[in-house]
């Protein structure tokens, strides 16, 4: 395994573990990248903006077509081999539900699926709030598209995956990851509506990078957390007779909150100024104002602790750790929240100083941040 990458192989150790499986070379290699949000933070399932990259830390699949209509597939990472028989997709447990959810989800709408063998590694942290599921899906969709032929059509395929998410795994995501993972731009963050599911890249300010700081902990049983949240969302919409949360200005909702209980109106409160706020971000990101970017960001994470209330102690002590530094234009958490990762807007020359200073004053004992400065990366692609 000790080959070097090239453009006819970019990842020779997936080809090397798949030759040792399934004997032979793989007829196919194909990507999808994880993503860390800037900002537009529970907006995805209220119709609302955000404004994601995809990053350069990705799931990959080596795989060859089969043509007794199974799917057999190796995490390398956990050495754990899972198969299933495309006309008879059964619900089982664990990773492999997202590769079947996918493999039913195109099979809904017509498709003909061939099999295939595949070898799948990654380096997208699980449980981080980086979306691995979303990339394990868009992988998925490429790995089927590369045996069966059928048209790649990025937006189409995104909602699909969030289909077998939401309908096969069980996990009610909104539309965001999935999105980003199948339309992200290098060099550039995605500013996405969410109801049109139209995107517009939009470059990162020049001279700086975008740090990923991870708080070590994960988020545990949230998925009651998160629906709570959507519930309270939708109660909110009803409340002032829209479809969605989109559809109220902020002039409107402080004008017409009255009769609306407490919990709903707050949430409302996050995710009206929320999507006037990633509307600005990608205005100051047009003008490259990383001050501006920052300064929204900042808002942002403040909003999601007191009226989103999906922040921790750990990402709030992260997040004040980062915004201490005096190349940080800005950091807030991302993701659904709870634990994972925050995201900092920070200096390039200075990010191995912030890189230090924040890791020092987040570390205690029982407590240990890493950091990651993640380059915005192509969505989801067939490789070779
Ligand atoms: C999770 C979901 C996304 C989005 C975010 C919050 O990551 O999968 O659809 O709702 O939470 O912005």
């Amino acid at each position: 395994m000790s080959a070097r990458p090239s453009a006819a192989d970019p990842y020779p150790e997936l080809a090397a573990v798949f030759d040792a499986r399934f004997g032979g070379a793989p007829a196919a290699l194909v990507r999808a990248p994880g993503r860390v949000n800037l900002i537009g933070e529970h907006t995805d399932y209220n119709d609302g903006f955000v404004l994601p990259m995809a990053i350069d830390r990705e799931i990959r699949i080596a795989l060859r077509p089969r043509d007794d209509g199974r799917v057999r597939i190796f995490a390398a990472d956990l050495s754990e081999e899972a198969s299933f028989t495309l006309a008879a997709l059964e619900r089982g447990r664990g990773w492999q539900e997202y590769v079947k959810g996918v493999a039913w989800a195109l099979q809904g709408q017509g498709l003909a699926l061939t099999g295939w063998d595949g070898v799948m590694a990654g380096d997208v942290p699980r449980g981080a709030g980086l979306s691995s599921s979303a990339a394990l899906e868009l992988a998925a969709a490429r790995a089927f598209q590369a045996t069966s032929g059928f048209a790649w059509e990025a937006t189409r395929m995104a909602r699909l995956c969030q289909l077998a998410e939401n309908r096969w795994v069980g996990v009610n995501s909104g539309i965001m990851d999935q999105l980003i993972s199948a339309l992200g731009r290098e060099g550039h963050a995605l500013l996405l509506d969410c109801r049109s599911l139209e995107g517009e890249p939009v470059p990162l300010p020049p001279g700086h990078v975008v740090v990923v700081l991870d708080t070590g902990t994960r988020r545990g049983l949230v998925d009651s957390a998160y629906n709570e949240r959507r519930r309270q969302c939708e109660e909110a919409a009803v409340h002032y007779g829209v479809p969605a949360l989109r559809d109220v200005a902020p002039e409107t909702f402080e004008a017409t909150a009255a009769g609306l209980a407490e919990l709903p109106r707050k949430r409302a409160r996050h995710v009206i100024g929320e999507n006037a706020r990633t509307l600005q971000a990608a205005d100051a990101m047009r003008r490259g104002d990383a001050n501006e970017l920052g300064r929204l960001m900042n808002a942002s994470h403040t909003s999601l602790k007191e009226d989103f209330e999906v922040s921790s102690e750990a990402l709030d002590a992260i997040v004040a750790c980062a915004q201490e530094h005096p190349a940080c234009r800005g950091a807030r958490m991302t993701g659904g929240g709870f634990g994972g990762c925050a995201v900092a807007l920070v200096e390039l020359p200075a990010v191995d100083s912030f890189v230090q200073a924040v890791t020092a004053c987040y570390d205690t004992e029982g407590r240990k941040a890493s950091a990651t400065v993640c380059r915005p990366s192509d969505g989801a692609t067939r490789v070779r």
